[in-house]
């Protein structure tokens, strides 16, 4: 059995990224200055779109969008439940309620037959997230959002850089949230992205985006600025830096690069488990291109007599990281004490989940740690294969 150890992630940072946030360090100019101002224009131009506006975090992005659209108390915005915290938690930021959707049978995204069920009077907004950078079904989801005039924000935090008929996400919907989080396709330590084709939106998100002052607030200390400005809304703290930003111009340059090589290794795992009949493989579609920021599979229970968790454990023994995308929101505490959700609420989610695992899938992963991560996942499955059903 193979022992090299391989980690869940390591991000792709090299010598340029090291050399340009010196430069910015060297500059004097710190936080948000015109390293953000390139990134953000570079942004705009790769994913399409008209308006890049660089923030401390998805969460961030997803928290003005929110603010953009006059998110209210008692409005209600439709999320799904197989997702992280964050896509749900900005909603109650604003006193309103996140309602909770299911998964597409056979896979992760939120299922817009569900969305449509729990449209309300009160619905104001949909959250589709493409879980893994596998893009969601926005058609369905902006037909769903133009006939019940309802506002459509894409949580992409995994989804740089996927195609949607031929689009890149980020210049599709109304509004797009995007993660630069330490494990993300691109990285900037923590960071974010929010893009946007209205104008209103742009000027609002930058306003908020620092303390609701107008203007060109960060420029306050700066040769050209001045000392005087106005506070035009209570707004947030949730600007990016320009150290951050330097590091994600030099890794937006690379994106296309780190795509191909997590594409690859993506299409390794399918050519190697595509024929064991114990393990499901993540969903791809005709109409789309997948950033592949996580390999998520699952297992077949009714074909092994290992569960999810044990089975981590055997990769974690056998010196393999793993990791679980997610934790059905409706099974968190929060959830289910804050609005009554169950168990059994939610079944495609649910069962998605409790079948799953993350493989790693980072582009700086060699040949020897691909067939290592392979060759564990064979072994453990040919070790737990159900007697009586193997070929
Ligand atoms: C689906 C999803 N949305 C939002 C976020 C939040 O991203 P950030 O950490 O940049 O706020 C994450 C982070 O893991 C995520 O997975």
């Amino acid at each position: 059995m193979p022992t090299t150890d391989v980690p869940y992630h390591r991000a792709s940072i090299g010598a340029e990224e090291i050399s340009e946030v010196v430069e910015v360090l060297k500059s004097g100019w710190l936080t948000t200055g015109p390293r953000v101002q390139e990134f953000e224009r570079a942004f705009a131009e790769y994913v399409g779109c008209k308006h890049a506006i660089a923030v401390s975090s998805c969460t961030a992005a997803l928290q003005l969008s929110l603010d953009a659209i006059g998110l209210e108390p008692q409005d209600e915005v439709l999320v799904p439940t197989y997702t992280f915290a964050a896509t749900a938690e900005v909603v109650t930021y604003f006193g309103a309620t996140p309602v909770l959707c299911d998964s597409v049978s056979g896979g992760f995204n939120i299922d817009t037959l569900d969305v449509e069920r729990r449209i309300t009077p009160r619905t104001r907004a949909i959250i589709p997230v493409h879980i893994a950078g596998h893009p969601c079904d926005l058609n369905a989801i902006h037909r769903l959002g133009d006939h019940h005039r309802l506002h459509v924000i894409e949580d992409a935090a995994h989804a740089l850089p996927a195609v949607y008929h031929a689009r890149r996400i980020g210049g599709i919907s109304e509004l797009t949230a995007f993660s630069f989080y330490a494990t993300k396709t691109i990285t900037t330590g923590e960071g974010g992205m929010l893009t946007t084709e209205n104008d209103d939106f742009a000027v609002r998100a930058r306003t908020m985006r620092l303390h609701g002052i107008k203007g060109d607030a960060w420029k306050r200390y700066s040769k050209s600025g001045s000392w005087y400005y106005e506070v035009i809304a209570a707004g947030y703290k949730a600007n990016m830096t320009d150290i951050q930003a330097a590091i994600g111009q030099v890794q937006l340059k690379k994106s296309d690069e780190m795509c191909k090589r997590r594409t690859q290794i993506a299409q390794r795992y399918m050519d190697a488990f595509g024929a064991l009949d114990e393990l499901e493989l993540p969903p791809l579609s005709r109409e789309t291109v997948d950033s592949w920021h996580l390999f998520i599979l699952r297992l077949k229970p009714e074909r092994l007599d290992i569960e999810r968790n044990d089975f981590i454990e055997e990769m974690k023994r056998r010196g393999i990281g793993t990791s679980v995308h997610f934790i059905p929101l409706h099974l968190q505490p929060f959830y289910a004490i804050r609005y009554g959700y169950r168990r059994g609420d939610f079944p495609y989610a649910e069962d998605a989940y409790s079948r799953c695992l993350s493989l790693p899938i980072f582009p700086d992963m060699t040949e020897a740690q691909i067939d290592t991560v392979i060759k564990v996942v064979q072994a453990i499955v040919m070790e737990h294969t159900r007697a009586g059903i193997a070929a």
